[in-house]
């Protein structure tokens, strides 16, 4: 069953989830989508027994960190998911340097993982993709290899390129990555893991990405904020 994550960001407000939850009124398969919400509202979604997760956690379980919120405290409110590494914050929170530890914390504490990956324009232009994604891999994974296994993580592949912009790889160049992050991690890590796309996934593409055979479902931004598009969207991705 493809996995498909709906990541609000910085979006809509208590007034506009309220409509949300209204407008998809039960008609959202709970077993395989997940909303990542801001985390004021992850409670919202929780209360109707859909998945959630968070946008983000701590490097740290607690302690003086002003700001952030502890994966102890996103456990307490029943999240089951987070987002580590989404470019964003890798770009405006400087999550390079923790990414590794905030790896740890979620799967000590039994919180699957979707960590995101990918390459700047001028990186997939020099044909960089695959070493950028080898290395975001392995200081994500190499120091948590014992608590690694085949469900607690997930790959989304974003390129940077992609997020917000309307622009995607090829669907061959979008197999290619893929087929390349699962054979890595089966032959680094041992590890067969489910791998996402993400970037730019919209009504008017999704046939289309829907033909590539090794995508396992979608990280989905922009295209999740509007309940009837999302809705139209989720009847669009087969199983
Ligand atoms: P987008 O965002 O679908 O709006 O491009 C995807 C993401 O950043 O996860």
């Amino acid at each position: 069953m493809k996995l498909i994550c709906a990541n609000f960001k910085m979006n809509l407000l208590k007034n506009d989830i309220i409509n949300y939850l209204n407008t998809i009124n039960e008609k959202i398969p709970k077993e395989n989508v997940v909303f990542f919400p801001n985390e004021l509202y992850i409670s919202y979604f929780k209360d109707k027994n859909y998945l959630v997760g968070s946008q983000n956690i701590a490097h740290l379980e607690h302690g003086s960190l002003t700001g952030e919120t502890s994966v102890l405290e996103l456990k307490e409110f029943g999240i089951s998911y987070t987002i580590i590494g989404h470019s964003e914050r890798r770009e405006f929170f400087n999550d390079n340097k923790y990414i590794s530890k905030k790896v740890e914390l979620a799967l000590k504490n039994n919180i699957k993982i979707v960590l995101c990956v990918g390459e700047t324009f001028e990186e997939y232009n020099k044909n960089q993709t695959f070493e950028v994604i080898k290395k975001e891999l392995n200081e994500a994974l190499s120091n948590n290899i014992n608590y690694l296994n085949n469900t607690n993580l997930i790959i989304a592949y974003e390129p940077i390129w992609a997020i917000g912009t309307s622009k995607i790889p090829t669907n061959e160049c979008i197999e290619n990555t893929i087929s390349f992050i699962k054979d890595y991690l089966k032959t680094e890590f041992n590890l067969d893991i489910k791998v996402l796309y993400g970037g730019s996934v919209n009504n008017q593409n999704i046939a289309t990405l829907e033909m590539i055979k090794n995508i396992d479902g979608y990280l989905v931004g922009g295209a999740s904020l509007d309940a009837n598009n999302f809705l139209t969207l989720i009847d669009n991705i087969k199983n």
